[in-house]
């Protein structure tokens, strides 16, 4: 027999069924509550609110786990390469080998950008954010294919939609750097596959070609699986609702990018550096930058720390621990960057502040450290999980429009003035 919650209102008892996901996560299915009781819920920041069902993450924060399609993600991370996990994400299941040769074969044939958009490049000051320049860059392509104003059109149509996004995100991210250089674009190579390719755009040069370091491609590779998808997360949730409205699927991305960029959520791995390279400078005396992060009246706060759902550990920031290690050992760096990090979270993790709060390294607090090992400059560093997160903001666009979702449209609790008239100007 189904479950059911009771809540009593006025005297009045109601019933709301309770609904179970495959890893018995319980929800009060309330979509009746406001019809059958006149009210509403109320849950700022919807800490306690399911936006949707979903089939495609599941993370538990106590236990710190999270599998895509139901693989762990350390086995993803260890066995598998980006591509091979997009198309797990968006299609659901992994590809055999014919599958994802033609993913791929599609994906490489798609990765040039309009000669014209260049342009859009060449008007941006060179310090310009590349953020801010992907974010308006992603949208700008939907100008290009109009035909992909309509994202229902037809599945192939959402397919090739689909495909030129994953394609032409990292031509435009290696360009928005090559921009901020003010260096000559690079453009993509055939002969490289999805992370090559990508390293190739940033580090090359007309004058001489960038040696594609087999080391850096495995590191990228699981930097970006680790990145791609994490359930109904601040910028994924962006993408379900602009999604919901029916615009396009580059509009809705764009948005995304935009969410991501906050430094309470993407923007923490950018952050993170920049907080590790002032204690470092501030002569490296971790105490006193964990006791600013506890101080109240200060705003402070240790970037990389804390996480909405682990409350336990992030099982990716303890892949990415490890991955630091093997990448900086095996390419030569000693970056002092890595031994305050370490500090840090040796004294945070003893700390009863953050002991209490359940506060713990999250995704962002080493990627940094792999990235600039790996020649990536720290104001890309977000730009590089907006790429790792692409086929998992597709994948969730994707469920939510084949699943015919409506338009997401939140209620609220009205709090202002009481009906008033108007008052002439001459009398206020
Ligand atoms: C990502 O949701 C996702 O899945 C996101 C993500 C993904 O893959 O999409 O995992 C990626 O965004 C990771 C998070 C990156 N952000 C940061 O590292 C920024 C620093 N962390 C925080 O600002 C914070 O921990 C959040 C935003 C991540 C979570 O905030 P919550 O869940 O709203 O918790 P909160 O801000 O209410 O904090 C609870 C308590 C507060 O203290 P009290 O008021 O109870 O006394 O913990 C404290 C906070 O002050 N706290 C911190 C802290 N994080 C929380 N104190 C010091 N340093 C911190 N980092």
């Amino acid at each position: 027999m189904s479950e059911i919650a009771k809540i009593e209102l006025e005297g009045k008892t109601y019933e709301f069924p309770v609904i179970t996901g495959t890893e018995n996560e319980k929800a009060i299915d309330i979509s009746k509550l406001r019809d059958t009781t006149g009210y509403v819920t109320l849950d700022t920041g919807y800490k306690n609110t399911g936006a949707t069902k979903s089939a495609i993450t599941f993370l538990d924060g106590e236990k710190g786990i999270l599998h895509y399609r139901g693989y762990p993600i350390e086995q993803l991370a260890e066995k598998a390469t980006f591509i091979e996990v997009a198309y797990l994400l968006i299609y659901g299941a992994l590809p055999t080998q014919a599958q994802l040769d033609s993913f791929s074969n599609s994906i490489t044939k798609h990765t040039l950008v309009h000669e014209d958009m260049k342009q859009f490049f060449e008007a941006y000051p060179a310090k310009a954010h590349p953020m801010g320049v992907l974010a308006s860059m992603v949208c700008s392509l939907s100008t290009f294919y109009p035909e992909s104003l309509d994202p229902n059109r037809s599945a192939e149509a959402k397919d090739l939609t689909i495909h030129r996004l994953l394609a032409k995100l990292p031509t435009l991210a290696a360009w928005s750097y090559k921009n901020a250089m003010r260096h000559p674009f690079m453009y993509p190579k055939n002969e490289y596959d999805y992370c090559g390719n990508f390293l190739h755009m940033m580090f090359a040069m007309p004058t001489e070609d960038y040696k594609i370091d087999p080391v850096v491609v495995s590191a990228l590779n699981k930097l970006l699986i680790l990145h791609a998808d994490h359930e109904q997360n601040c910028s994924t949730s962006t993408v379900r609702i602009v999604g919901s409205s029916q615009a396009n699927l580059y509009a809705t991305i764009s948005a995304g990018i935009s969410a991501l960029w906050g430094p309470l959520h993407g923007g923490a791995n950018q952050a993170v550096i920049e907080m590790l390279e002032k204690i470092h400078n501030d002569g490296g005396d971790v105490d006193k930058w964990v006791a600013k992060a506890k101080d109240k009246d200060d705003p402070f706060r240790l970037m990389g720390f804390g996480h909405r759902v682990y409350k336990n550990f992030d099982p990716r920031a303890t892949i990415i621990k490890k991955a630091c290690d093997d990448v900086l050992e095996k390419m030569g760096i000693n970056d002092p960057m890595l031994e305050i990090a370490k500090k840090l979270e040796k004294v945070a993790l003893e700390d009863e502040y953050f002991k209490a709060r359940n506060l713990y390294p999250n995704v962002d607090f080493y990627s940094g450290i792999i990235y600039r090992a790996l020649g990536i400059p720290t104001e890309m560093f977000t730009v590089m999980f907006a790429l790792g997160r692409l086929p998992g903001w597709i994948s969730q666009w994707k469920e939510m429009t084949e699943n015919n979702e409506p338009i997401g449209r939140p209620r609220q609790i009205y709090t202002g003035a009481t009906p008033r008239d108007y008052v002439e100007i001459s009398k206020r």
